[in-house]
């Protein structure tokens, strides 16, 4: 049976941490959903097809790879996909504690879904998009924390 792994998170906008995780997790798995959640609650810079696109471009180059939206529970469009992995990146100890009470209420809805953590590398360790949606508003470089195919639609927003 396909073995296949799910990376669900908002990404707004996939960084070089978030792209670390993709390309070392595609590789645990024949295939990799990597999810973006449409969460009409939360404030986004980017639209969620705008998110999907700059990540399939960003992961052309990786065949196992594929890129899509969810809304709902995560467990049941995990479900839907026949996803057995999630995946989370774990940049330090403060994001344990919330990535911990996640993984356990998903497993008490889904029993077949496990969570798998990778520890990003540690030169993406404070990087999150936040961050880098801060700094490209007050206009610093932002060319070591996302994909090269991100740098001008960020900038675009904050002309
Ligand atoms: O990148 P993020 O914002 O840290 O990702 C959070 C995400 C998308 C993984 C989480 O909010 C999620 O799975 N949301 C879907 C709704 C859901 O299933 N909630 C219950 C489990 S937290």
């Amino acid at each position: 049976m396909e073995k296949i792994g799910i990376y669900p998170g908002s990404f707004d906008p996939v960084t070089l941490g978030h792209l670390d995780i993709i390309e070392r997790s595609s590789k645990l798995f024949d295939k990799l959903i990597v999810a973006v959640l449409i969460n009409s609650g939360k404030k986004a810079l980017f639209s969620v097809e705008d998110r999907v696109k700059m990540i399939e471009d960003a992961t052309k180059d990786i065949p196992n790879v594929e890129v899509t939206s969810f809304d709902g529970l995560f467990v049941d469009f995990a479900k839907k996909m026949n996803a057995t992995t999630s995946v989370r990146g774990l940049r330090a100890v403060s994001d344990f504690e919330y990535e911990l009470q996640m993984s356990q209420i998903n497993r008490h809805m889904s029993s077949e879904l496990d969570t798998i953590f990778l520890s990003t590398d540690i030169k993406y360790a404070y990087l999150s998009s936040s961050i880098v949606k801060e700094i490209a508003s007050l206009k610093g470089d932002i060319k070591d924390f996302v994909p090269a195919n991100v740098i001008p639609l960020i900038e675009d927003k904050y002309k």
